[in-house]
């Protein structure tokens, strides 16, 4: 049972401070989990409680969150059995007692959730992943990644006004194979922007940031990346976008590309985002639109819904209400699942099985602000998510998910999930 939970602030790999929560149980044996934190976040996120003080931390810091832990959550949880992840999430949820976790704190709550579901498997001597199945009453498998190859928006200085270019090993029959295919794209993606005269900036999820007037220059870099990786477009790797278009909504609705100098109606989008699949190997599209734009995510699912992934990031935000109403519309095919937007782990669970339910493909995300915890990894298995979105092959934030699954990989009895997107299951 749980002896004692503990809170302390660290920092994230934006360098902004972030919770860590220790679970120890009263064996002596010891948990630990962190959580990741947003810079293109969705208005219905989970609440990220934040000090406010700005002598700390130009006010990021989460010293009271932390504290929390130690406290009130430490005193609600004393003596628990570690493996009741259900009622523990429950009970969190309902000491907070608000629907989007604003007075302890989503960083607080998440922190506590993933370290005592830590401690669960440790306390059961499963390997995280089966324990996470069990509780998820799911069967174990590694996800394709979908990877970052080009990147812009808030994780790149506004670079580009697309978010994400990311790269699908379509063609892969193993994860350690699917890692390698595009370890080449990204190094090729490095020696064409070089070759062009372009830059190799980093951004946030340390990916490439070109900084590229237009989506179809970006598009045209990753075909050529591809190609000069010795791969086939379209065959070998495919392409995945993340829009984040609630950073280029206007007041009025429209789609503001500032980079490109264009402002586009959400029709003129959906019409922008039609000819980039017409034209190029695009198979799965993120946050086309904006959060509250439920009108336009219908019209682009019902004109592309058939021939590529729609998936609602910052639109449902890892959240059942928002689903189910996304479901209602007919507004996407998949949704990405983010822990810290939801705010506990069987909440996060609870939203996975209601996706499947609906024919939803879930995608299992990172934030653009992780830390070296890897539970993203042992989550995408064991649900079975499919596919899983960490950032690109750079930063030991990002490295420590990738390598966590190269580890899972050495088990011969968990299969790999090929390419399979909601388009055509
Ligand atoms: P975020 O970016 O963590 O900054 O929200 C990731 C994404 O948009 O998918
Ligand atoms: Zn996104």
């Amino acid at each position: 049972s749980i002896a004692k939970m503990h809170g302390r602030q660290i920092l994230d790999s934006r360098g902004r401070p972030t919770v860590e929560v220790d679970v120890h149980l009263d064996d002596g044996r010891m948990a630990r989990a962190s959580v990741p934190s947003g810079a293109s976040t969705g208005t219905y996120e989970a609440h990220e409680r934040r000090d406010g003080d700005h002598s700390q931390y130009a006010g990021l810091g989460v010293r009271q969150a932390a504290r929390a832990v130690s406290t009130e959550i430490d005193t609600a949880l004393h003596g628990r059995p570690v493996t009741d992840q259900q009622e523990i999430d429950t009970l969190l949820r309902d000491l907070d007692g608000s629907p989007a976790l604003t007075r302890i704190g989503a960083n607080a709550i998440l922190g506590a959730s993933l370290a005592v579901c830590r401690a669960g498997a440790v306390a059961t001597g499963q390997p995280l992943y089966r324990y996470i199945a069990e509780l998820a009453g799911t069967t174990p498998a590694l996800p394709t990644p979908v990877v970052n190859i080009l990147s812009g928006g808030v994780h790149a200085g506004r670079g580009m006004d697309v978010q994400d270019f990311l790269a699908v090993p379509a063609a892969s029959t193993s994860f350690p194979d699917a890692l390698h295919i595009i370890a080449r794209v990204r190094a090729a993606a490095a020696d064409v922007l070089t070759a062009r005269g372009l830059p190799t900036l980093l951004a946030d999820e340390g990916g490439l940031s070109p900084g590229c007037a237009t989506g179809e220059e970006a598009l045209d870099l990753m075909v050529a990346a591809i190609e000069a990786a010795g791969l086939r477009p379209g065959r070998d790797v495919l392409i995945a976008l993340d829009v984040a278009a609630h950073t280029l909504v206007t007041p009025d609705g429209d789609y503001a590309f500032a980079r490109e100098g264009v402002t586009r109606s959400s029709a003129e989008t959906v019409a922008l985002l039609e000819r980039w699949v017409d034209r190029y190997p695009v198979v799965s599209i993120e946050d086309g639109l904006d959060e509250e734009d439920w009108s336009g995510w219908t019209t682009l699912t019902g004109h592309l819904g058939g021939r590529v992934q729609v998936v609602g990031d910052d639109l449902f935000t890892t959240n059942a209400e928002r689903l189910r109403k996304g479901v209602s519309l007919g507004a996407a095919n998949s949704i990405l699942i983010k822990l810290n937007q939801n705010g506990t782990l069987t909440g996060t669970l609870d939203v996975v099985r209601a996706a499947r339910a609906a024919g939803y493909a879930p995608m299992v995300s990172a934030r653009s602000g992780e830390t070296e915890d890897d539970f993203l990894a042992d989550l995408a298995v064991g649900v079975g998510a499919g596919q899983i979105k960490i950032g690109s092959l750079r930063c030991s934030d990002r490295l420590a998910k990738y390598n966590q699954l190269v580890r899972i990989a050495e088990d011969d009895s968990v299969p790999f999930a090929p390419w399979s997107p909601a388009s055509t299951s």
